[in-house]
């Protein structure tokens, strides 16, 4: 049952934040960023990505963060995940003592070839092996259902095959989805329309949203998925974000702009106000292209009132 007071926040900055900085961070920032979100008693981080370093150079070195993170000192509330796009990722994941992984598979076509050098079909084969190898381990696998709303390559996306492909998904054994607006390009009623469609096909606690505040509306399409009954969001620190292959996808929704409209709402995210300042005003130092949330300036005068 979902517990309706609860938000569970996965911060994604060290991964989809840090992906696509005009300036490279170092390991050594990046391990800090992931200490400061996991001391702001996040529910989640993703940590990086196991992709070709070729195709995705600032995420380099995700093997050294999960071995530095170990696996001993974890808190059992928090959960560290990595990006994965193939069978190869799959196995470097594992072999660097990662517990979660993220596995992406896009709803149209060619975000697909452009993004992971698969066809739809062909992703979903790879989902299908990866998640009958992940029952044979410890891995969990969270499956992303990217460009759900729009493609930057093929416009808007049909709801009907989107969820068509969450019904595969869901066949192959996917246990939950992550509902991707990759570019930024969904407005709140088309996020309740889709959320409603598709907890009709699985109830809301299995399904997670993923915005970007491309058009300033990151905020509000988070508070159309609360109303569907969603409450499992990425958010990335200070609003960090941008993806590669995806032309004009900007910041992820800020996570103290997330976490602070839930907490105002009554909706308990666990967080710790004052240190997640202290990580997004670190993040803003590491990655300068980072704005910060809309309400940061806020936050910082509600604390020291507080
Ligand atoms: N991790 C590291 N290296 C990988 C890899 C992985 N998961 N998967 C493939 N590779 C390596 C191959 O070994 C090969 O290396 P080589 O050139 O030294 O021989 C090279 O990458 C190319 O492999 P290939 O199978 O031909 O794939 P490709 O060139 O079509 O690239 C991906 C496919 C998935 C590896 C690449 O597109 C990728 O990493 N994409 C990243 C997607 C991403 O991070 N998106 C971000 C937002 S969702
Ligand atoms: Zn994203």
């Amino acid at each position: 049952m979902i517990n309706q007071d609860r938000v569970f926040i996965n911060d994604v900055g060290p991964r989809d934040g840090l992906q696509n900085q005009k300036v490279l961070v170092s390991v050594t920032d990046r391990f800090s960023l992931i200490q400061k979100l996991a001391d702001a008693k996040l529910s989640g981080i993703e940590v990086g990505a196991f992709v070709s370093p070729k195709a995705v150079p600032a995420m380099a070195g995700t093997d050294q963060l999960f071995r530095q993170l170990g696996t001993e000192s974890r808190r059992q509330d928090l959960t560290y995940s990595a990006l994965i796009p193939n069978q190869k990722g799959f196995q470097l994941a594992t072999v660097a003592g990662a517990r979660t992984v993220s596995l992406v598979v896009a709803a149209s076509d060619t975000m697909n070839q452009k993004n992971i050098g698969m066809s739809t079909q062909s992703a979903l084969a790879v989902c299908k092996q990866i998640i009958a190898a992940s029952a044979d381990t410890n891995v969990k696998v969270h499956v992303y259902l990217a460009t759900a709303w729009a493609c930057p390559f093929e416009g808007q996306m049909s709801e009907s095959s989107v969820l068509s492909v969450a019904s595969e998904l869901f066949s192959l054994g996917a246990n939950n989805l992550v509902i991707a607006d990759t570019i930024g390009a969904a407005h709140p009623k088309q996020v309740a329309s889709l959320m409603k469609q598709l907890s009709s096909i699985k109830s809301a606690e299995h399904f997670a949203c993923h915005f970007h505040d491309t058009r300033a509306m990151g905020l509000a399409n988070v508070y159309a998925a609360v109303e569907c009954g969603i409450r499992h969001f990425d958010a990335s620190i200070a609003g960090l974000g941008g993806c590669p292959f995806a032309p004009g996808a900007s910041g992820n929704v800020a996570t103290e702009d997330v976490v602070f409209m839930c907490e105002q709402m009554g909706l308990d995210s666990g967080v710790d106000l004052k240190r997640l300042v202290v990580a997004a005003e670190f993040a803003m130092k590491i990655a300068p292209s980072a704005q910060g949330g809309n309400a940061l300036g806020y936050i910082k005068q509600f604390i020291k009132e507080d």
